[in-house]
């Protein structure tokens, strides 16, 4: 084996699912690489997050096999944030289940509430804040205690355009000093293309993988390859 490959951290291969009788996923084969981040884009309701229940073991397969190698942290599309604890608990909370003391918790997690603009909220609860702002305590709180593989359930769906651009540079900054493997949904194809080594598209349901694009080679600061590529992509969601 070639010394300088990438170790494998998820394999989906030949995987269908149906709910109640009806196909929803069909013949989906994904592989993520260590350090890789990957986006899964297309259309509503076609079963992307189908696909990360059950690459989570949250949901079971029909027919395929998959493979996972390392710990997940999953941020699902709708925040799960306990309503009676207070914003600074819901972050702290996994890293006190992990072990560590509430106080020390609290001190670690307290710097990135301004990286989120969620500044003078941390003794708000849930349900005093808007719905971007609660996905943004979500987001924040699977990178608190976040693990060697990371699925980002469409971690910016919800925000406007500017707390989107601020949080999507930290997060290519944060994803330099990470050695995590990140494999994220949107249905963003700009943001997709933002952020991602690699891009998959699938087809509406029954969902399949309709391409694969690499980007590893591609220059992300030329305007007319990635409207090029942005047009492809389309393409092929239609
Ligand atoms: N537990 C379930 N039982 C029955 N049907 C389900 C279940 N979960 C999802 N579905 C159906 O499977 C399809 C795919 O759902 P899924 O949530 O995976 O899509 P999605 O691509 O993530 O959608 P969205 O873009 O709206 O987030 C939908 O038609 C949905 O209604
Ligand atoms: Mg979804």
């Amino acid at each position: 084996m070639n010394s300088c490959q990438k170790k494998n951290k998820i394999t989906v291969s030949n995987m269908d699912k149906y709910y109640e009788g009806s196909k929803i996923l069909s013949d989906i084969n994904i592989h993520i690489d260590e350090g890789e981040l990957v986006t899964i884009v297309g259309p509503s309701g076609s079963g992307k997050s189908t696909i990360f229940n059950i690459i989570t073991g949250l949901t079971k397969e029909d027919s395929g096999s998959i493979f996972v190698n390392g710990e997940i942290s999953y941020m699902y599309q709708k925040d799960l944030l306990l309503p009676y604890k207070t914003i600074l608990d819901n972050v702290s909370l996994p890293l006190i289940l992990k072990g560590q003391k509430k106080r020390e918790a609290r001190d670690i997690v307290k710097p990135y509430f301004k990286i989120f603009g969620l500044e003078n909220y941390e003794k708000n609860y849930p349900s005093d804040l808007s719905g971007g702002m609660r996905q943004r305590v979500n987001f924040l709180r699977t990178f608190i205690c976040s693990s060697d593989i990371i699925l980002l359930d469409e971690p910016f769906g919800a925000l406007d355009s500017i707390t989107k651009s601020s949080i999507q540079e930290w997060f290519i900054d944060i994803k330099k000093s990470l050695n995590s493997t990140i494999c994220m949904i949107t249905h963003d194809i700009d943001e997709a293309i933002k952020l991602s080594d690699r891009i998959y598209v699938i087809s509406s349901r029954p969902a399949n993988i309709k391409k694969e694009f690499n980007l590893s080679s591609f220059d992300k600061n030329n305007v007319e390859e990635v409207s090029n590529l942005k047009k492809k992509i389309i393409n092929y969601f239609i």
